[in-house]
């Protein structure tokens, strides 16, 4: 069996209503954490995993996101007119092979399932991973990377999965769980947003994913599940139904939920203080903010 993952969807179809105004006129994923968009994170976890052809899910009013994977040829020539080669290297690492990228447009918003449903017919016959770009892992090695790796020897589908206080776990995906072989856990269930006092473990999935084609003939049911949405989540619970295997992987890596503002700004000051050309400067800041100093 194939067991090759070369193949990401995105699903970057969302109107990002929590960052209004923001997102009146730019599309969530390009906004910034520190100096990149949010997506050009998605896209080197992605290549880091193998990943070859990247398929995204879009909707009206994401133009700037298929501009941002334009080459930019005068930009590069300026720069290299200039010398500035540190600046050249990075606008160069955000460049795609020709044919690599591929927009596929969902006309209605029916879910994150059916999002994923719509790129069906350019993922052929093959595993593919899906990634939520609002969800940014930052790890030593990359959340995706360490999926594919298992992936390869145990098949089946996978999600990507992290402990959350039992309160909260009705905001995602929960697993109930059959096995834990380390990281791994084979899955007996999942439940899409539980109601309170049912999730049946604190064991939620996030946004990172292996899935095989039948997750794909699974959604073509468009089974509406929890908020009326047709969801990923049941999709690949139906594949339990079907004694397919489905696992759900702990990775290693802290992740921060960008689709909130306060997991954004957590994000900010964590890879703000992850870099050492702005470390210093800005840990003195963030000192001075909790003692309570005024800012300059
Ligand atoms: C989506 C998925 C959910 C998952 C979450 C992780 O929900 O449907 O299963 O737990 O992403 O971020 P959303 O956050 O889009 O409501």
């Amino acid at each position: 069996m194939n067991r090759k993952v070369t193949k990401a969807i995105f699903p970057v179809a969302g109107q990002g209503t929590r960052f209004l105004p923001a997102t009146k006129s730019v599309p969530k994923e390009i906004m910034t954490l520190v100096d990149r968009p949010l997506i050009q994170y998605a896209i080197d976890e992605a290549r880091a995993a193998g990943i070859k052809e990247f398929i995204f899910v879009t909707s009206r009013g994401k133009g700037a996101l298929e501009d941002y994977f334009d080459t930019a040829p005068q930009l590069e020539a300026s720069l290299e007119a200039k010398g500035k080669q540190d600046l050249l290297d990075v606008v160069r690492s955000t460049n795609m092979d020709s044919g690599a990228i591929a927009y596929i447009r969902q006309h209605q918003a029916l879910g994150l399932g059916h999002a994923v449903w719509c790129a069906r017919r350019l993922i052929g016959n093959e595993p593919f991973a899906v990634i939520l770009p609002d969800d940014v892992i930052a790890a030593d090695k990359p959340c995706l990377q360490q999926m594919v790796e298992t992936y390869e020897e145990v098949g089946g589908c996978m999600v990507a999965a992290m402990e959350v206080p039992k309160e909260q776990a009705s905001s995602y995906g929960v697993l109930d769980i059959k096995e834990t072989m380390g990281p791994l856990m084979s899955v007996k269930g999942m439940v899409e947003k539980p109601k309170k006092g049912q999730e049946p473990s604190n064991m939620a999935v996030i946004g990172r994913y292996i899935l095989t084609t039948d997750v794909l003939r699974s959604l073509n049911k468009k089974q509406a599940g929890a908020g009326g949405e047709i969801q990923l989540t049941d999709a690949i619970a139906r594949e339990i139904q079907s004694l397919r295997p489905v696992y759900g992987y702990k990775f290693e890596g802290r992740r921060y939920d960008c689709g909130s503002k306060n997991g954004f700004l957590e994000a900010t000051v964590a890879f703000g203080l992850n870099r050492p050309d702005l470390r210093d400067d800005f840990s003195k800041f963030i000192a001075g903010v909790q003692s309570g100093a005024p800012a300059e």
